[in-house]
């Protein structure tokens, strides 16, 4: 194998930061070069520490060439340097993908039998794994076990997506997509250490906006584009929370290590934050529900009629989810967050309507967007202002949906206190 380079590949050295891409054996390997990429095209330093038995799916020239550096697996090389602590030493993130059920029970049991696990035992920066294996032996009590240990000491431990895996298999045990496993890291990255403060949290956020059917190919809808929900969800992830999203007619990829439940009228969305908030520690509603849906839907299309004259639509008020939420209180000690999209009008400014709203919907926080021109709906970028029901206010600057959602974690991580995963001893 190559030599290891001479120089101290840290942040303080280059300026860029330096990332660990740790490579289990798993067929799912390959995704992980998809991930590389992603890391040294925005600018990070990576080095990749396969174990040996990764090389059997990818091998050692890919990942040289991709990271540009030399690879290694084992402590018995360049030990001149000493690798097996330099490297874990030097970094700003460590991130394993995919994490095998062997690798994630050797990290928790703290082997140091090649470097990829001496790296975990020298690293004091943040640890992501990402999971990927079957079913069955991701729901094995082992490898729970280890996962829970992991977390208990501060690791990430992204849940994996559902799905197809290796052969005819579908279930529990897919890599999340390369893409949103690079959103988590850049997150726990700006963020650093102790970043898993929602970690034995469950949460639920719903996003985007309900169609209510009008016939068979039409239906009543919003612009909410779901982006602010999605920030939500992934950003709850990187804090280590097990999150349920209701996604209504959300058209954006799956945040990684989250559970998505796809909806499309307020109905629907009701009952699945319903049925998801019995067992949350806090209940977000960024969505957009209808508030209004025609009476009955046609089981045709409806026809012009040729005469010019148009059909009336009757309309009915749907189930208001905030409000029934916020007063059933499923759960003791839920934090339930609502948001207003608010222009102002003549009854009263945009945080008078807010105050209003918060009071009325009987939610503990209510996250106000001023919406006047047209603002907020699909764009990026986003601005508001948190109110507590205890009266406080918190200003969120002009920024992205994952600052606003980071915002609003804070603010619920407040009113929580200390998470239960973070109170347990190792
Ligand atoms: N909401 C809800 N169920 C509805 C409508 C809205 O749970 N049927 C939630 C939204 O997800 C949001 C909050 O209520 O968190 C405020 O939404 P908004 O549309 O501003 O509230 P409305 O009650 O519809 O108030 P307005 O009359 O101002 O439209």
């Amino acid at each position: 194998m190559n030599e290891m380079a001479g120089a101290d590949a840290s942040t303080e050295a280059t300026g860029r930061p330096s990332l660990v891409l740790g490579v289990a054996g798993g067929i799912a390997a390959y995704k992980a070069a998809e991930l590389l990429r992603r890391f040294t095209e925005s600018g990070h330093d990576v080095t990749v520490v396969p174990t040996p038995s990764a090389l059997h799916f990818v091998g050692e020239a890919t990942w040289a060439a991709l990271s540009g550096r030399p690879v290694h697996t084992q402590v018995w090389e360049s030990v001149h340097e000493v690798p097996h602590v330099r490297i874990g030493r030097s970094a700003d993130l460590v991130v394993v993908a995919p994490a095998t059920a062997d690798l994630l029970a050797r990290a928790a049991s703290g082997r140091a039998d090649d470097l990829l696990t001496n790296v975990l035992l020298t690293a004091r920066c943040p640890v992501v794994f990402a999971p990927a294996m079957h079913t069955e032996m991701w729901e094995h009590p082992a490898t729970q076990a280890n996962v829970a240990t992991l977390r208990q000491r501060g690791a990430l431990v992204i849940e994996p997506a559902a799905g197809r895996l290796t052969g005819v298999d579908t279930g529990k045990g897919r890599l999340p997509d390369p893409d949103e496993i690079f959103a988590i890291c850049m997150d726990v990255l700006a963020r650093g250490v102790g970043v898993c403060d929602l970690a034995g949290r469950t949460v639920v956020v719903s996003a985007g906006g309900t169609r209510e059917p009008l016939d068979p190919v039409r239906y009543l809808g919003n612009r909410s584009s779901g982006r602010q929900g999605i920030a939500l969800a992934r950003a709850a992830a990187a804090r280590g929370a097990e999150v349920t999203l209701v996604a209504a007619n959300v058209t954006l990829p799956d945040p990684a290590g989250v559970k998505v439940v796809r909806v499309e009228t307020t109905e629907e969305l009701r009952d699945a934050v319903v049925s998801a908030a019995g067992s949350a520690d806090a209940v977000v509603m960024a969505a957009a529900p209808a508030d209004f849906r025609p009476v009955s839907a046609t089981e045709t299309k409806i026809k012009k009629t040729g005469d010019g004259t148009a059909p009336t639509l009757e309309l009915t008020q749907t189930p208001d989810i905030l409000a029934e939420i916020s007063s059933d209180r499923l759960r003791e000690g839920q934090v339930v967050v609502g948001f207003a999209a608010e222009t102002g009008d003549e009854t009263g400014s945009v945080l008078e309507l807010g105050r209003a709203k918060l009071a009325r919907k009987g939610c503990d926080l209510l996250v106000v967007n001023d919406v006047r021109g047209g603002a907020v709906f699909g764009a990026d970028d986003n601005q508001a202002v948190i109110l507590d029901a205890d009266g406080t206010e918190v200003d969120v600057p002009a920024g992205s949906k994952t600052d606003l959602a980071h915002a609003v974690w804070d603010q619920v991580a407040r009113r929580l206190g200390p998470a239960p995963a973070a109170t347990e001893p190792d």
